[in-house]
Order: structure tokens, then C-alpha cells, then sequence
């Protein structure tokens, strides 16, 4: 493609915006609006795809494949190898039958098996050969062999059927005895049995309870959609958790128990699949690649299987410390003032706001790497950068997978430079033609970056730089924002197939549906239980939706869409539409709608179709690595909505387009369990919801509920009525009192990132997790657990005051209410009905914890300049324990860390502190709770302490002023507190 004349490229900053007509329209913005300098999209009509018949829906095409029969079987130590032959004849069942398959079973870890069958000549597309594109541990396995690991691997030859057994108790993990392997190029099925009634978790990423139960189709197919029940959404994570129990009789009080156990299975593919778990088995059905699979043989505890398989997709990394305070959100802040304004309030109203963040709203037309001149002024924002950064706060912008794609026949597109770039670099997706695959996102027709492509690297820091000078740097390694958030890269793309590359001359064109906001587009509903004669909200509403209209979409143009591409590359059969149909949610479940179609193709040649799944992996994995190219200390703090196995290792990641509902609110809790136990810790729903309009009740419970999520980010779409917590009292309040909590609890949150990324330990837990013997919280989620140590209980639906909840453990365990903390009355796994006035959300500790704390304050910088205190809950022996870990908060490799071991027993504390980092701030209180009797001294190492209260109600001993013992630094030496 030609260049145009004033494209130019190669300085350190490249001036997108200096030759953009705008900035001379910007002179007579005064007396305009502030959309009227930008350029008004042409309306192009929807496309439907072509209507599919979803195979998991039709008689069942298998019946006729006999399998397999095993030859030349040789096992050894590490493994079985072997070759597989086709039984009888091809059975087509979707594709054409491979006649010769190769088997290979390796025993990776002591717990880890990895059973690989491909075909034998390797035409079939492997992932697991391009390292290049996803790398993880699990391609670096340990030394092991069949003596030491912990589960044994059986088969039988004809038909070829094997079996994964685990050692200690004789569990069958995986089975495939009695259902046929099926490997053909375009359709792969293996099936396991299952257990009765199995309990299985994860499969993500799909709007589900926790527990999947026994009658769901898991589709794997990265899509853009907003909280379709049960289908497929944004990331996927072909990974589940079992759990199982066994009962046993306790003959000392004849009750019955149970003893548990979990085991972990993850296929590795990026390619298309449905997974569908029915009562007996659980049938992995691919339409293409190989079969990699994984078997974890786990242990009793489901975190142990958790920890196998994040060990082998990659521990998360850790996060910025800013990045656990509050964020505050929302497509259609329209100028740089609207979020000045925002901070204002919330400083007004006592709320802590720690991060800024901005939609595609600060962007020129919406384009990547821009950003508005007018509304989003460089002068503006270099004195708000300025402020926030006095202030200890932040930024962080948005950056959208596709780019907007030059109208060549429009001479201001000219100076798109990140479009022209790429087109230089030659990094963009193309046809299987060689043509440029173009599609439709918010600001017209689009490429796409391919993330395969050596060359993308360069491109996409150099475009990350130049918006960062664009927002308001001043110089090459100042970047004023504090991190990256990437939005619609399944990526997502509102045509079907590739637009049509001459289309481009029409740009920019509008999406082909109305923009939330836009005129006719006041369907917005208010959660359940909101009255809607409420006139204000109702009027607020109406007028928000029209305020933040700017894009008139007048008449509806006919065009005519070419066939989308030249086909017939290997696979043999039809790429975009497969003979084997799978249940992919989009309208028609065609596989080329609404995301960029399978038949796109990479720089080498390789077919989406095979990496599908994978590309918002790889943005995050570029965008990664861009980050710390450009501040090579620093953790990159990256949001990412797009996920695949191992993104935790570079993302964070939120749930994506809610709803403002209550159902959503709940669902939310399962999506923070299932992705902490995917190794992507960092994660939260947008907070009183996304679509629609919130209402006071909802948010006020959401803001409440956000504030123990490990991502806390309130969120709204623009034309909904906005939803900052200052807008209605009792949410104003509720989030006072909750981020109250959640920023004493700071350094808590840090130490369980921190074992999360040294053992993937998960931050919002099951409580099975930490009471696996207990069959009834097989499926409990709508409590959770913040690490091991707080539970808490949500209100998940309006108009109450109460909410009912567990208590788990057995008779001796203890749990304190976390705002009176006494000990709690409860029966074991009662359903207790506590309080929960709308303020108020209902917080456990768990008796034999102790739990870091500071004084909380209206940033994190500004609480961890506080004294530190701990909260001592002893259980009915008198012991706790916990810890806490510090560093600077921010380094990528910190030069000193600290960690610190607590102990409680026989009446005393004692603190061992391990590593160099010195927490400068002392250690100002200890609250003890479940001290029997009054104590009748108490002494910091040798010294007394007179500075005491003792409630006899409470049995709550609350010992102060310990600074003037720690003035060095709480944990700069060991101590012991004694009563
Ligand atoms: C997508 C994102 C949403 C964002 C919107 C506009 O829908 O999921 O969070 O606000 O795009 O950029």
C-alpha cells in the first residue's frame, strides 16, 4: 500500500496530533460544542452471519468410530510412548479420521502428567510447539519418574482407552474407558467419566455459580459480549478443579463425615472447543490441534491443586500497592473537567479515590494512541497529572486492541501515524489472501496488530510512548499514566469476516447499533426492585442518555459487503464455519461474528483459527513488555479484558460488561473465585454495574462488596446516569465505611498478593477451600472468603436488612464480628440470619489469625505512612498466627523485602521478622480478641505497658501506644508482647 506524502516516522516523538486538522478547529471551540470539531461517522447497517446448527444440539455423529488400537507401546520411567492406529475405517464424523496417531505420556512432576496425542506426521497445528506466542513453566518439567510421582497412568491397548489413577487412594482422575477417541483434523473428542454428581470448577470464562454442576456446554471461543449466562465471554481457561468426598464414619460420635479430595485437569488449546459436562462423563469436543492434556493429581486441599496448576501457567505477578485503592470509572466522562470534577467530590465527600481512569472518551475519534485536544487538553492534563501526582493518585487510560484504519482518500487521516506505521512495519492481521483484514470497532473500520509478529513490539511501545506524550509527558521517560488498560481485544470486530478492504474509503464509519446514549437508545433498565415512579432517578436518567449523545446516525446507508476472503488453506474444510458447529454465543453462532474471523491470518501464515483464543494473551504479553522497556523498574500495572491460561503473569483482569443488577452482583462473586484460582488474582466486576442504571440500594451493597475485591473499580456505560458514590447518601456512606476497612486492611491485601505470587494462593476463596471436608459448601458462593482469615457476607438482592450466612468450621471454631468483635453465636453450618442494615456489610474474622493492619487514610501512600496495628484473633486454645510481607510497593525487583511471622500461644505474641526492607512506621496498637480474663500486667519485651483496656463483655484486650517501643520501625526487631 502507498504511503502518503506527510506520512513521517522515526523521531523519539512522533507528533500524531501537530498536522491534525483539529487542533486549528480548536481556535472557534469556544462557541461549539464540544463534539463539533469531531468527524461524524456514516451509519453502516448490522450483519447477521450466516446461521449455524450447533452440533452439540444434533443427534450425535461419533456413533459410527471405533477409536483407536495401541502399537508399539514403550514405557520407561518418565513416560509411555506409542503409536495409535485407527480402528476400522474413517467415521467423518466432523472432519477426516487421522489413520496413525503418536502418543506420548510424560511424567512432568511429581503431581503433573501430560498426556499428548498427535498426529503422527504433525500436520495438525500444535500449540504447544509455539513458545513463541505462549510459554510457561509447564514446557520446563522437573526430573521425576514413575517411582516418586503421586498418580499412576494406565491404558488398556484395544481399543486404546487409559486411566489416571492417584497413589495414595486409588482415585481414578481421568478416564476414558468405554468412550472411543475420535482425531480427526477438524474435530478432536476425548472423554473422561465422571463421578456422581461431580463437583467441578472453572472452565472459564462464563457467568456461572461457582460449581458448574453436571448439564452445561463450556464453549472456549474469546468473545465480546456483556454477561451472557452459561456462554462464552471474554477469556478462556480451559482448566478444572474437582472436588470430591468421601464419607467416613466418625465412631466417636457416630455422626457422619466426610474426608475430601481435588485434582485438577487442563487441556492446552487455543483453538475452538465446547467442553460438555453431562451426569456420567465430561467430553471435550476441538475442532482442531492436538490433544495436550494436563492431569494435577492435587491433594486434600484444593488450594495444593490450585498451586500445581498455577505453577504451571505461571505465578502472577505482584501488584502495584496503589492499585488496591479505590478506582473510580465511567465511559462518557466527556472532558478532562468532568473527571476534575469527580475528584473534587470525592475529596469533598471523604471518599478515597486512588485512580482516574479514562474510557475511550480522551481519545481523538476514538483512535488509539490519540488524544483529544480539546476535550482532553495537553496543558490541561499536564497540570492534572501535576496534582494527582502530588496527591498520590493516578491515571490510567485506556488502549484499544484494533486501530483505526486511514481513510486514504481522506487527507486528514494522513497523520494517523499508528495506522501508517503499522501499514510500514507490516504488523497487522491480514487475509488469507494477503490483503488487510479490516473490521469495525468504536472509531470505524480497523486493523488489527498482529501480537504473533516480531515487529509488533517496537510498534506498539512506540505508539505507547507517543500517547504518552500526547497526554502530557515532557520527557522521553516520563510517563504520566500509572498503567494500561486494554479493552476489546478477543479481539472484537462488528463485522462478519473481514469488512472488505476498499471500504476503508468510507471512514469513519459508525458501529451498527446505536451507542449506548445515542437518541431511541432509552431502554435502560433499573435493578430489580427499584420503583420506577422514582421521578428523579427516572429524569436523571433520560437526561443523562441525551447529554452524552454526539454521533447522529441519520439514514441507514446500504452497502454491499464482498464476500469476505479467498478460502481453502489447510484446514481442508471451511474455516470460518466448521463442520463441527460449536455453541459460540454470537447471533447465528456464526464463528466470523462480532470478533476478528478464524480465517484471519498471522505474519507466518498461521490461521486464527488455530490461535484464536490466544490473542489478547498476546497484547497483554506486548503491552507488558512495552511497559517495563519504557520503565524498566517498575511492575507494569495492566487490566486486560481478554484473558488466557497464564495472563496473571503479566494482567489483571475485570469482569467485563455487567449489568446493574442484582443477579450480576452475585455472579461477580464466583468470577473473582474462579479467576483467583486461574492465577489472575487481581479482579473485580464493575462495581454497581456497567450496563443500565444502578440504583441507590444496589450501589450501596456493591460499593460495600467491591471494597473486598481484590480489583475495586466502580464502572458505568455512558448514557446510564452516572454512579460515583457520592451521588446518593447511603452509598456516599456505605463506601466510607467499607473503604475504611479495606484500606486498614492494606497491608493484609499485600501479603496475600504476595503468596499469591509466590504460590498462587488465592485472595477471594471458595470456602471450601479452607473447609474441604465439608459437602454443603460444595456450592457456596454467595459468601466469601478474603484470604484465609475474613468472611464475608454480601447482601446479593434489595429491599432487605438482614442476610443469612454460615459460619463453617466445627464446634471449636471461632469467629468474631469485625465491628463490636465479639465472638459470634452460631451452630456449625447453620444458616444464621445476621443484621445488615444498608451500610453495613457483614465481615468474619476467623478466630487463630492475626492480621496485619495500618491506620487507614485517604491514599495508600498516605496509610502506609501510619502506624501499623494487629488484630489478634485467638481460637479456644488461645493461638494465632499470620503474617505480613513488605517492600517499596512498586519495584519490579525490589532491592529489600520484609517479611513477618506472628505467633500467639500461652499468653504471648511474638513477631520474627525476616529480610532487609524496614517498615519505617511503628507498631501502634495490638487488639487481642478472645482474652479470657483481664490481664494483670503486660509487658513489651521487658517492659511494662500501662496502656491497656480490657472489656470483660468482649473479652477484648486492646493493648496502645506501643510506638514509643517501635519508634525504629514496627518490625525492625523481633518482640514479644506478653499478658
Ligand atoms: C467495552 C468495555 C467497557 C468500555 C467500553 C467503551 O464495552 O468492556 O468497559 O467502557 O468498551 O470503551
Amino acid at each position: 500500500m502507498q504511503l502518503p506524502l506527510k506520512f513521517f516516522f522515526g523521531s523519539i516523538f512522533f507528533f500524531y496530533l501537530s498536522s491534525l486538522p483539529f487542533v486549528s478547529l480548536a481556535d472557534d471551540s469556544a462557541s461549539s460544542t464540544s463534539f463539533s470539531y469531531r468527524v461524524e461517522p456514516t451509519p453502516i447497517p448490522p450483519q447477521q452471519g450466516i446461521p449455524q446448527r450447533l452440533s452439540v444440539y444434533e443427534a450425535y455423529r461419533g456413533g459410527d468410530c471405533h477409536g483407536y488400537r495401541a502399537k508399539e507401546i514403550s514405557s520407561t520411567e518418565q513416560g509411555v510412548i506409542g503409536s495409535l492406529e485407527l480402528i476400522g475405517s474413517p467415521c467423518y464424523a466432523y472432519g477426516t479420521d487421522y489413520k496413525k496417531l503418536f502418543l506420548n505420556v510424560t511424567y512432568e512432576t511429581e503431581e503433573r502428567i501430560h498426556v499428548s496425542i498427535r498426529d503422527i506426521n504433525s500436520t495438525q497445528f500444535q500449540f504447544s510447539s509455539r513458545h513463541d506466542v505462549w510459554d510457561a513453566p509447564l514446557y520446563h518439567p522437573s526430573s521425576v519418574n514413575q517411582f516418586n510421582v503421586h498418580y499412576n497412568f494406565s491404558f488398556n491397548a484395544d481399543p486404546f482407552e487409559f486411566w489416571i489413577t492417584r497413589k495414595s487412594d486409588g482415585e481414578v482422575l481421568f478416564d476414558t474407558r468405554g468412550h472411543p477417541l475420535i482425531f480427526e483434523d477438524q474435530y478432536i473428542e476425548l472423554t473422561t467419566n465422571m463421578v456422581e454428581d461431580y463437583n467441578i470448577y472453572g472452565l472459564a470464562e462464563t457467568i456461572h455459580g461457582l460449581r458448574l454442576g453436571n448439564n452445561l456446554t463450556r464453549t472456549f471461543w474469546a468473545n465480546d459480549e456483556a454477561s451472557p449466562l452459561d456462554q462464552n465471554m471474554y477469556g478462556t481457561h480451559p482448566f478444572y478443579l474437582e472436588q470430591r468426598y468421601n464419607p467416613v464414619n466418625d465412631s466417636s460420635t457416630q455422626q457422619q463425615k466426610h474426608t475430601s479430595s481435588s485434582h485438577g485437569v487442563l487441556m492446552l488449546t487455543a483453538n475452538g472447543m465446547d467442553v460438555v459436562l453431562r451426569p456420567k462423563y465430561l467430553q471435550y469436543r476441538m475442532i482442531g490441534g492436538i490433544i495436550d492434556l494436563y492431569v494435577y493429581s492435587g491433594s486434600k486441599k484444593p488450594q495444593n491443586t490450585i498451586t500445581q496448576f498455577i505453577e504451571s501457567v505461571g505465578f502472577p505477578q505482584m501488584q502495584q500497592y496503589w492499585t488496591l485503592g479505590f478506582h473510580m470509572c465511567r465511559w462518557g466522562y466527556e472532558n478532562i473537567d468532568e473527571i476534575i470534577q469527580v475528584r473534587e467530590n470525592m475529596r469533598k465527600f471523604d471518599i478515597p479515590i486512588e485512580t482516574f481512569w479514562s474510557d475511550i472518551d480522551y481519545m481523538h475519534n476514538m483512535r488509539d494512541f490519540t488524544v483529544d485536544p480539546i476535550s482532553y487538553p495537553r496543558e490541561q492534563m499536564i497540570d492534572f497529572f501535576h496534582d494527582i501526582e502530588l496527591a498520590h493518585q493516578h491515571f490510567v487510560p485506556i488502549v484499544d486492541a484494533a486501530v483505526y484504519a486511514a481513510n486514504p482518500s481522506n487527507r486528514s487521516d494522513d497523520s494517523y501515524g499508528p495506522y501508517y506505521e503499522g501499514i510500514e512495519k507490516d504488523v497487522f492481521l491480514k487475509n488469507p489472501d494477503g490483503s488487510l483484514y479490516i473490521g469495525e470497532v468504536w472509531p470505524g473500520f480497523t486493523v488489527f496488530p498482529d501480537f504473533t509478529n516480531p515487529s509488533v513490539q517496537d510498534y506498539w511501545k512506540h505508539g505507547i510512548h507517543n500517547m504518552s506524550y500526547a497526554l502530557g509527558s515532557n520527557s522521553s521517560d516520563y510517563i504520566p499514566f500509572s498503567g494500561l488498560w486494554l479493552d476489546m481485544n478477543e479481539p472484537s470486530s462488528y463485522c462478519v469476516g473481514s469488512c472488505g478492504s476498499e471500504l476503508v474509503n468510507m471512514n469513519p464509519v459508525h458501529a451498527p447499533f446505536k451507542l449506548p446514549g445515542e437518541p431511541n437508545d432509552l431502554t435502560l433498565n433499573y435493578p430489580e426492585g427499584f420503583n420506577l415512579t422514582n421521578e428523579t432517578e427516572y429524569a436523571s436518567a433520560s437526561s443523562a442518555s441525551l447529554s452524552q449523545y454526539y454521533a447522529t446516525a441519520t439514514s441507514s446507508m446500504q452497502v454491499v459487503y464482498p464476500t469476505a476472503v479467498s478460502e481453502g488453506q489447510q484446514p481442508k474444510y471451511d474455516i470460518n464455519h466448521p463442520p463441527y458447529a460449536i455453541n459460540t454465543e454470537q447471533g447465528n453462532h456464526d464463528l466470523a461474528n462480532h470478533g476478528v474471523s478464524p480465517n484471519a491470518t498471522h505474519h507466518d501464515g498461521t490461521l486464527r483459527y488455530n490461535l484464536f483464543n490466544v490473542y489478547g494473551y498476546g497484547e497483554i504479553k506486548v503491552t507488558h513488555k512495552a511497559l517495563t522497556d519504557l520503565q524498566p523498574e517498575v511492575r507494569p500495572f495492566i487490566l486486560s479484558r481478554s484473558t488466557f491460561l497464564g495472563s496473571g503473569v503479566y494482567s489483571a483482569h475485570w469482569l467485563g460488561d455487567n449489568h446493574s443488577n442484582w443477579p450480576n452482583m452475585f455472579f461477580s462473586i464466583s468470577g473473582m473465585m474462579v479467576f483467583n484460582m486461574l492465577g489472575v488474582p487481581m479482579v473485580g466486576a464493575d462495581v454497581c454495574g456497567f450496563q443500565d442504571n444502578s440504583d441507590e440500594e444496589l450501589c450501596a451493597r456493591w460499593m460495600a462488596m467491591g471494597a473486598f475485591s481484590p480489583f475495586y473499580r466502580n464502572h458505568n456505560q455512558q448514557g446510564s446516569i452516572r454512579q460515583e458514590p457520592y451521588l446518593w447518601a447511603s452509598v456516599a456512606e456505605s463506601s466510607r465505611r467499607a473503604m475504611n476497612i479495606r484500606y486498614s486492611l492494606l497491608p493484609y491485601w499485600y501479603t496475600l498478593f504476595r503468596q499469591a505470587s509466590y504460590d498462587g494462593s488465592t485472595l477471594i476463596r471458595p470456602l471450601f477451600f479452607e473447609f474441604p471436608d465439608e459437602p454443603s459448601l460444595a456450592g457456596a458462593d454467595r459468601q466469601f472468603m478474603v484470604g484465609d482469615s475474613l468472611l464475608i457476607t454480601p447482601v446479593l438482592e434489595p429491599n432487605t436488612t438482614t442476610v443469612n450466612g454460615v459460619f463453617p468450621g466445627d464446634e471449636d471454631t471461632v469467629w468474631y464480628d469485625w465491628y463490636n468483635h465479639t465472638a459470634i453465636e452460631h451452630k456449625p453450618y447453620e444458616n444464621k440470619t445476621m443484621d445488615a442494615p444498608l451500610e453495613h456489610i457483614n465481615v468474619a474474622v476467623r478466630g487463630s489469625k492475626i492480621i496485619p493492619m495500618q491506620q487507614p487514610a485517604y491514599t495508600t501512600e498516605e496509610t502506609r505512612e501510619n502506624p501499623f496495628n494487629l488484630l489478634v484473633a485467638l481460637d479456644k486454645q488461645g493461638t494465632a498466627y499470620g503474617n505480613v510481607y513488605a517492600d517499596d510497593g512498586v519495584s519490579l525487583t525490589p532491592n529489600a523485602t520484609l517479611w513477618v511471622d506472628f505467633s500467639a500461644e500461652s499468653n504471648k505474641l511474638s513477631s520474627a521478622s525476616f529480610g532487609t526492607y524496614n517498615v519505617h512506621v511503628p507498631l501502634a496498637n495490638v487488639t487481642i480478641l478472645g482474652v479470657s480474663s483481664s490481664p494483670k500486667q503486660i509487658q513489651f519485651n521487658n517492659n511494662s505497658v500501662n496502656s491497656f483496656t480490657y472489656s470483660d463483655r468482649t473479652q477484648e484486650l486492646v493493648v496502645t501506644n506501643l510506638d514509643k517501643f517501635t519508634s525504629a520501625g514496627a518490625f525492625a526487631s523481633n518482640w514479644t508482647i506478653t499478658w
